[in-house]
C-alpha cells in the first residue's frame, strides 16, 4: 500500500475512541521493527522522523526512499503515513511533503503567538495542496535537556486561547498542546492537565495529538484518549527496549562482532514493544 495522509487515520481514531501511534524512526532497524509490528497487529501507523533526527538518518528524501522500499518489499497492507517531527520552519516542511512525506508537525513554540499562526498557515496550504495534512504545536513539551521545576514546565503548557486561534486561523488537521507529558524519561510522576485538554479538545473539535508518549500508564493513556487524543507519540520506550537487548546480548556473547548478531534481537524485541503499544493504544486491527 502507497504511502498515505494522517487526517484520515485520525478522524477514523476519534470516531473509534482508540489512538494511532507514531513510533519515530531512529535508525533503519526501528523503520523496519515498526513496519513489521504494524503488519502482524494490523494496525495503522505513523512513521515520525524527528528533525534533529536528520543528520544522522541521511536526509529527507533518503528517508522517504527507504520507507517507500520497505513497504514494497515487505508488502505492507495496513496505512502507513510518514510524517515529520517537529518541524522548525516552512522550508523543512515544504522539503519534506517535496520528498514524500505525508504528513508534517510544524513547531513554532520559540516564536510569537502571531508568527507561529502565519508559519502554520503557509505550511498548511503547502501541505493540504498536495495532500499532505500538518499538525502544530501550541505550549513546550519539555525534556531530558530541560533543567527546569514544576511550576516552570507549567508556565510552558499550552494555552486554551491560544489554541482556538491555531484552530480557526489556520486550518490544520491536528493540534499537540504540550499539557504535563514530557519527552524522554519521567523524573517523577506524570501529570497531565486532563481538564485543559478536554476543554482543547471540546473548542477546536480538532484530533489531538500527545508527545511524550513513553512511560505513560495505561489509565493515562486511556484517559487521554477518551479526551480526544488520536494520536501518540512514542520514542523513549522503544529505545529502552532495542538498547536494552543490545546490552544483554553483547554481555552474553563477547566475541560477537557481527551487528546482525545483536541486531536482529533488538529489532525483534523492539517489534514485540511496538505491537504491545498498538493493543495498549487500541489500534490493532484498525487498519481498514
Ligand atoms: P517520548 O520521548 O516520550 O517517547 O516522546 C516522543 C515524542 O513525543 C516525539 O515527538
Amino acid at each position: 500500500m502507497a504511502l498515505v495522509s494522517m487526517n484520515q487515520m485520525l478522524f477514523k481514531a476519534v470516531r473509534g475512541l482508540y489512538a494511532v501511534g507514531q513510533f519515530n524512526l531512529n535508525s533503519f532497524e526501528f523503520t523496519q521493527a515498526i513496519l513489521q509490528a504494524a503488519e502482524a497487529e494490523k494496525a495503522p501507523v505513523i512513521l515520525g522522523l524527528n528533525e534533529a533526527y536528520l543528520p544522522y538518518m541521511g536526509g529527507l528524501s533518503t528517508i522517504a526512499a527507504i520507507v517507500k522500499e520497505l513497504i514494497e518489499h515487505y508488502g505492507t497492507t495496513v496505512p502507513v503515513a510518514l510524517h515529520l517531527d517537529h518541524g522548525s520552519t516552512f522550508e523543512v516542511c515544504r522539503k519534506a511533503i517535496d520528498s514524500g512525506f505525508t504528513s508534517v508537525m510544524i513547531d513554532g513554540f520559540h516564536h510569537s503567538l502571531d508568527y507561529n499562526i502565519e508559519q502554520t498557515k503557509r505550511v498548511v496550504e503547502y501541505a493540504h495542496a498536495r495532500g499532505a495534512s500538518v499538525e502544530a504545536g501550541l505550549g513546550r513539551t519539555v525534556g531530558r535537556e530541560d533543567d527546569i521545576n514544576v511550576d516552570e514546565a507549567k508556565a510552558m503548557y499550552a494555552l486554551t486561547e491560544e489554541c482556538i486561534r491555531m484552530a480557526r486561523e489556520t486550518n490544520i488537521d491536528a493540534l499537540a498542546p504540550a499539557l504535563g507529558s514530557v519527552h524522554g524519561p519521567y523524573g517523577g510522576e506524570p501529570r497531565i492537565a486532563f481538564e485543559r485538554m478536554n476543554e482543547i479538545r471540546k473548542i477546536t473539535g480538532l484530533p489531538l495529538a500527545l508527545h511524550g508518549g513513553s512511560g505513560l500508564p495505561d489509565d493515562i493513556i486511556q484517559k487521554a484518549i477518551i479526551l480526544g487524543t488520536a494520536k501518540i507519540n512514542v520514542s523513549t520506550d522503544n529505545q529502552l527496549v532495542f538498547t536494552a537487548k543490545v546490552r544483554e546480548h553483547l554481555k552474553a556473547n563477547k566475541e560477537d562482532y557481527d551487528p546482525r548478531r545483536y541486531l536482529s534481537p533488538a529489532r525483534d524485541a523492539l517489534q514485540q514493544g511496538v505491537q504491545a503499544k498498538m493493543r495498549q493504544f487500541g489500534s490493532s486491527g484498525k487498519a481498514k
